[in-house]
């Protein structure tokens, strides 16, 4: 577990996360609310060169494209319906997409594609808990 002493250095890690998901790949995001999964994902979206990435949640449209890399935010979500699930899972099935979920336990518990956990933790006003594996 590292720790982040500022949303500076959670984006620094999200960045070296999302080079090795550059050509493909998922990042599953796990935490609390305000443990920092936004920022880390806006740090992954850095590296693919997005400046219009969104920190705003989702309220109807829980998918966010910006070219090959996907945001998805299931904040706020009970659980995931068949429909939504679908969807995920044929974003998945493109090789070349990079997706990363926030909430990603709301996912349930059927069988997704092997991807890189992230585990995010507040430990005080700025500092974060985040484990990679
Ligand atoms: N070391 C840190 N790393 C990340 N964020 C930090 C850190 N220190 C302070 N913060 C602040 O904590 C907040 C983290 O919010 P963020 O929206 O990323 O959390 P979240 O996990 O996405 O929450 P939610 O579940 O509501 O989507 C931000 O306001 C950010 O500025
Ligand atoms: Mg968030």
């Amino acid at each position: 577990m590292q720790i982040c002493k500022s949303p500076k250095e959670t984006e620094e890690i999200a960045m070296e996360v999302a080079e090795n998901v550059i050509d493909g790949g998922v990042v599953y995001l796990y935490g609390d609310l305000g443990s920092g999964k936004t920022v880390f994902a806006k740090g992954m979206a850095k590296k693919f060169g997005i400046d219009d990435f969104s920190v705003k949640s989702p309220t109807f449209n829980y998918i966010r494209r910006y070219g090959n890399f996907y945001h998805i935010d299931l904040y706020r979500l009970e659980e995931v319906d068949e429909l939504l699930e679908h969807e995920i899972r044929e974003l998945m099935s493109e090789e070349k997409n990079t997706i990363v979920i926030e909430w990603a336990d709301k996912l349930g518990g059927s069988k997704f594609p092997d991807g890189i956990k992230v585990r995010m933790e507040y430990m005080g006003e700025n500092e974060r808990g985040v484990e990679v594996t």
